[in-house]
């Protein structure tokens, strides 16, 4: 049994984490260079990447006093899964470069934060694998959609058997972007690609590049309802950066949108993906939720991405660097510590819920 270590405020600090940002320096040694590099870099000069966090910048929160708030509550329903925070860990490929455990570390450490899973289509273990160790906690699969429609059918099958609430389709990754660190250190994913395995491409050792190769290129809307129809699951589709592309989505029948540009791991020059949000809110307009990601280090980075109009935020690298420092207890460490911030800016802020942070004035300089 472990014992956990805890802090003046309880809170357990297996990883003692101060802030998101520190975990990198503190994990890259714990993950081989190539890993890190991977794990790490955005595109081309990473512009977007950084872009992602400083845009947080340029939104500012006005705070509410005088309201009787007191321990707030930072519960979510989303898409019929109960939430303890508004918060997923983002689709990340081959979890095992950062911890042997891989996904079944992330699976864990998010089920005893209980927070909403994502898996993705390259992960290092099966999606049967990891959903033993969900036991039906909140979990989505998310799918870079294979050229080969039985293989596709086989993940779906897999998906909904592991009682996913809904599938991300990735529409931003038909090819890797430009990543200048993975052709410096030559590296080649070289963990389990576990889901290809199982449907036995034995496709092993690859480049960004050659991660998508199996990936269809030419996707369109049609995808969607193709998806839905044979999966009977909802259909969300991660990496809209435009109110246009949202708003084709939903119309083809998307259940839900992501809006993301891939932690800066595609195209370089694309605007932080919170510049892009309040526009994209603007036309979904409720019909279906949002998903966010890009950037998020803080707890007031989740608030200004829920006042802008998300309805559930994704952190993606500092879970693998959680993962990496301290197998699930670090990833659920990185949740409590956003959590803990989540609450300090709430009360600060004068929201008792994550409903009151949605109505919450928020000024921004966007002019997307
Ligand atoms: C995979 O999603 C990647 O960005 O490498």
């Amino acid at each position: 049994m472990l014992k956990e270590k805890t802090d003046v405020f309880g809170r357990v600090t297996d990883i003692d984490v101060l802030n998101l940002k520190s975990l990198a320096a503190r994990a890259k040694p714990m993950i081989g260079p190539g890993e890190y590099g991977y794990i790490s870099e955005g595109s081309d000069d990473g512009y977007t990447m950084a872009r992602n966090t400083t845009a947080f910048e340029d939104v500012h929160m006005l705070p509410r006093v005088l309201r009787g708030v007191e321990s707030p509550n930072q519960q979510i329903e989303f898409m019929g899964s109960k939430l303890s925070s508004p918060l997923l860990t983002a689709p990340i490929a081959g979890n095992t470069l950062a911890h042997s455990s891989g996904e079944i570390g992330l699976a864990k450490g998010a089920k005893e934060a209980g927070i909403m899973m994502s898996q993705s289509t390259f992960a290092s273990k099966t999606i049967a694998e990891t959903a033993e160790i969900s036991g039906g906690a909140p979990y989505m699969f998310q799918l870079y959609m294979p050229k080969d429609w039985a293989y596709c059918q086989y993940l779906l099958d897999e998906a909904r058997q592991a009682n996913a609430s809904a599938i991300i389709l990735t529409a931003d990754s038909t090819l890797g972007g430009y990543r200048e660190l993975d052709v410096i250190n030559h590296y080649h994913l070289h963990g389990r690609i576990a889901n290809l395995e199982g449907y036995n491409t034995g496709q092993k050792g690859v480049g960004a590049g050659g991660l998508f190769k199996e990936s269809m290129q030419n996707l369109d809307l049609a995808l969607i309802d193709k998806l839905a129809a044979y999966s009977k699951l909802p259909i969300i589709i991660k990496g809209i950066q435009t109110p246009e592309d949202a708003n084709a989505a939903i119309e083809a029948g998307a259940a839900g949108i992501y809006v993301s540009n891939h932690g800066g791991r595609q195209l370089d020059g694309a605007p932080g993906s919170i510049e892009v949000l309040p526009t994209i809110a603007q036309v979904v307009d409720h019909r279906v939720p949002i998903i966010f990601d890009g950037g998020v280090q803080r707890g007031t980075h989740v608030l200004k991405a829920l006042a802008l109009g998300a309805d559930l935020i994704g952190v993606g690298r500092p879970f693998s660097y959680g993962l990496a420092l301290g197998g699930w207890q670090g990833v659920r460490n990185v949740a409590e510590q956003l959590k803990s911030e989540i609450n300090i800016a709430m009360q600060l802020t004068g929201c008792q819920t994550i409903a009151d942070v949605k109505k919450m004035t928020c000024t921004n300089s966007f002019k997307i």
